[in-house]
């Protein structure tokens, strides 16, 4: 699945220009369509690779994990916008890796060369801020019930983002899709705009445990379903409660599933917050969220008493060893059509392939 090391050095000097356009694009119309089986392993780690331009090797062996990010300073607000180099050669990377990839020519430019449909997605899912001047995408299972509180709490509809409520998603806030057109493009051209990312697998099992092992609505609305599909002998069983979805099962699913019309909580990143057609100022990491939102606040001039929550008591980690527990009790062909699902989001925000070699699953 993964480069053997050699391989890096070769790939590496072949660049994003030459070749990379026609391997992108097949891989563009794999990853947005249904059947993406026949994908070779070899093309998504090449896409990878392409992408961040050989930096990713440095996350790889945790380089840049090695540095460390300075604790912002004071307790007041200074306009103290360092972050750390750690911080900024990742947001380096981002940068240099989504302007390689969104400069070719299949790719949205802007927010009215997407179809109505990715529009509308795109557009429901930024938040607006006016005073601050800001937009928000969020991502689902990526910190923003905590970010829909720290707006909460700027537009004066919540006492402090500690309040201890549970968090209405849609009430007091405004989204870019309940604006006019002329609205929403001064928006997008003079506001501080910013997402936050995680790592892709990790997203999707956080999803898949919160919303099949606890929340029973949707249980009964996709577990039924999916039980349904995929599980032998079960096609007219009325009395399915959707409760035992087994993560295999899950991800038979998702590789049916048109990404463009997913669930807010799987569709991919990349669906949600549209990175080409909008030009992010900032992409934040859940792997950074404490320093990256402390970032994002200064940056949009956010009075010092509003800091962004601690993580809730109940926080469940995905944890490295969960994410191997689950990726590697795949069926590998599965695995195998389930990296290609996600693969903009893993080369886009630069994220490596999780390895899951035999070798490696067998530990
Ligand atoms: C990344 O790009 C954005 C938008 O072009 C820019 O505002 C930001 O400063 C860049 N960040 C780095 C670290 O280069
Ligand atoms: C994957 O894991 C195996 C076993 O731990 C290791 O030998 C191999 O080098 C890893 N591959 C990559 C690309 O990290």
């Amino acid at each position: 699945m993964l480069p053997r090391r050699q391989e890096y050095g070769m790939k590496r000097s072949g660049g994003a220009r030459s070749g990379s356009v026609i391997n992108f694009r097949s891989a563009m119309k794999l990853s947005s369509g249904r059947r993406s089986s026949a994908v070779l392993p070899s093309l998504l780690t090449f896409l990878v690779i392409v992408a961040s331009g050989g930096l990713l090797l440095m996350i790889e062996k945790g380089m840049l994990n090695g540095m460390e990010t300075p604790s912002p300073r004071g307790n007041g607000r200074q306009l103290d916008l360092h972050r750390g180099q750690a911080g900024d050669i990742l947001q380096e990377i981002r940068n240099r890796t989504i302007k390689t990839m969104c400069s070719q020519k299949n790719m949205p430019h802007s927010v009215w060369s997407l179809s109505p449909l990715q529009r509308k997605t795109l557009l429901q899912h930024v938040l607006v801020n006016d005073e601050y001047r800001f937009l928000y995408c969020y991502v689902p299972k990526v910190a923003c019930s905590n970010w829909k509180r720290v707006l909460k709490v700027l537009s004066g509809a919540l006492e402090n983002v500690d309040v201890n409520i549970k968090m209405d998603h849609r009430s007091n806030l405004v989204f870019l899709s309940s604006l006019k057109p002329e609205e929403i493009r001064y928006r997008l051209k003079h506001y501080f705009k910013f997402m936050f990312v995680r790592e892709p697998m990790e997203r999707l099992l956080s999803a898949y445990r919160n919303k099949f092992g606890e929340i029973e609505s949707y249980q009964k609305k996709y577990g039924a379903e999916i039980i349904k599909r995929y599980r032998k002998g079960r096609a007219k069983d009325a009395a399915i409660t959707g409760d035992d979805v087994t993560f295999a099962e899950f991800v038979r699913y998702l590789l049916d599933e048109d990404v463009e019309r997913m669930n807010e909580h799987w569709m991919p990143i990349y669906n949600l917050c549209q990175p080409c057609a909008v030009s992010y100022d900032f992409i934040g990491s859940y792997e950074h969220l404490e320093s990256d939102a402390e970032f994002v606040l200064q940056r949009v001039g956010a009075p010092p008493h509003v800091h962004f929550p601690e993580r809730q008591t109940w926080y469940k980690p995905v944890t490295t060893e969960t994410i191997h527990y689950y990726l590697c009790g795949l069926p590998q062909k599965l695995l195998r059509e389930l990296l290609p699902k996600y693969i903009l989001d893993f080369s886009l925000f630069t994220y490596p392939l999780p390895n899951t070699t035999t070798a490696h699953c067998r530990h």
